[in-house]
């Protein structure tokens, strides 16, 4: 006879591990598949291995969907304090390190030490490939390491293609279209982007702090120049917005006033550009912008106009990447399963009771900083507790 259970979570990552962890301290039946040998594999390598496991500004207009307003219901239901409880609860030590960003004190392995023993009612199969999934009579049967399980409920946690070489794919999307759910074009997000021109490849390495700008948002962190284009906080922030064949314009003084070059030619005349800008920016990338700004000589000797429209330029200097690097460096995946037909407050989906989506695998992309857990807590415990 084929193991029955209430519901079957594909993907033990974190939104899996926690809908599993609600779902069976419900006393709900639960199996968790995943092809991976191990749980919780980007939960390990995340925060530089100490998890930014939430952010105490994660409001849901920090989250990306083609319906902002679809997180709202399970964001507010479970909080950053909500898991910040849960982490205090098992005795995990944690530190605030910039910008609401929280992370463990010690590894991310105690994360997925809490997610496990918060799921250890549920039955959790590794290194298991699905094979296939049908649906009938109100059941769904998972055929996974040459067995078949069924269950009432069926939750898709499988996450996005981003860094396949962890075994990421877009298994999630197969699914969701077989089962009549919509897929927003997935795409690879908080991504270092590419850029051609040589002048700036010859950059790698330097970082500054910037406010960098795409598609209506803008970001005060630090830029990262490597050898492709350009990375850092500020860049992969705005790659969630950035769309092909747009600019990312860079603010480079983004702590200087207002007319500023024209206060320095006033103030100290007989310094060059070059000189100013090596004051607040590193050497090689004022080197860099200065031969491509072309004003030469003393400030004393510029035109007021062409030291503003130098400066303009400065404050938003238009790049336009050629791409991203993929989502072979891409931290998230943006798009996916479409909220359109889910619901806000269960993530089930309208049309096939039953079915579940929930975490990167649904198209909700927050930013950088503990954002993306978050949403995986929240949409795992929106389901597990409707499962
Ligand atoms: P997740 O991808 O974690 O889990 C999906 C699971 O499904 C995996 O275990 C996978 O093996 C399994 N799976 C996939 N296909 C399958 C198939 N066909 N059959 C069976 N199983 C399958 N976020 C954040 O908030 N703070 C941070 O510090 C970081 N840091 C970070 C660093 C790096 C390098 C990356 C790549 C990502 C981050 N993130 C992050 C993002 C965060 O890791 C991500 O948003 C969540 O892990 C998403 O959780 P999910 O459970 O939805 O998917």
């Amino acid at each position: 006879m084929q193991p029955v259970y209430d519901a079957i979570i594909l993907g033990a990552g974190g939104a899996g591990l926690m809908c599993a962890g609600v779902a069976s301290r419900r006393g709900r039946r639960v199996l968790v598949v995943d092809h991976a040998e191990a749980p919780g594999k980007k939960i390990l390598i995340s925060g530089g291995g100490r998890c930014n496991f939430t952010n105490l500004g994660a409001m849901p207009e920090r989250y990306i969907s083609a319906n902002p307003h679809f997180a709202r219901s399970a964001m507010s239901r479970y909080t950053p304090a909500d898991f910040l409880d849960l982490v205090e609860r098992h005795g995990i030590a944690w530190h605030e390190k910039t910008l609401g960003q929280l992370f463990c004190d010690g590894s991310a392995r105690q994360v997925v030490a809490m997610l496990l023993a918060e799921a250890a009612e549920a039955e959790i199969a590794l290194g298991q490939a699905v094979t296939g999934v049908t649906h009938a009579d109100g059941r769904f049967r998972v055929r996974h390491g040459g067995r078949e399980s069924e269950a009432a409920s069926l939750v898709i946690a499988t996450g996005g293609p981003s860094i396949p070489k962890m075994g990421a794919t877009g298994f999630a999307y197969e699914l969701a279209r077989q089962f009549g759910l919509k897929v927003v074009q997935p795409r690879p997000a908080l991504v270092p982007l590419t850029l051609a021109d040589p002048l700036f490849q010859g950059l790698s390495g330097v970082a500054a702090p910037v406010v960098a700008r795409a598609g209506g948002a803008a970001f005060a962190e630090a830029a990262l120049f490597t050898h492709r284009g350009l990375s850092g906080p500020a860049i992969l922030q705005v790659s969630s917005y950035w769309r092909h064949g747009e600019a990312v314009a860079v603010d480079f003084l983004p702590e200087a006033p207002a007319d500023w070059l024209r206060g320095v030619k006033r103030a100290r005349g007989r310094v060059g550009l070059r000189t100013v800008l090596g004051e607040v920016l590193p050497g090689r990338l004022a080197d860099a912008l200065v031969e491509r700004l072309g004003v030469a000589g003393e400030l004393a000797n510029v035109a007021d106009g062409a030291l503003a429209a130098a400066e303009a330029r400065l404050r938003g200097w238009a790049f336009v990447p050629t791409g991203t690097e993929g989502y072979a460096k891409a931290e998230v995946t943006a798009g996916g399963i479409s909220t359109a037909g889910l619901s806000q407050k269960t993530m089930e989906a309208r049309h096939l009771p039953g079915l579940y989506a929930i975490g990167e695998a649904v198209d909700v992309t927050g930013w950088l900083g503990g954002y993306n857990f978050q949403w995986a807590w929240a949409s795992g415990v929106a389901a597990g507790e409707a499962v």
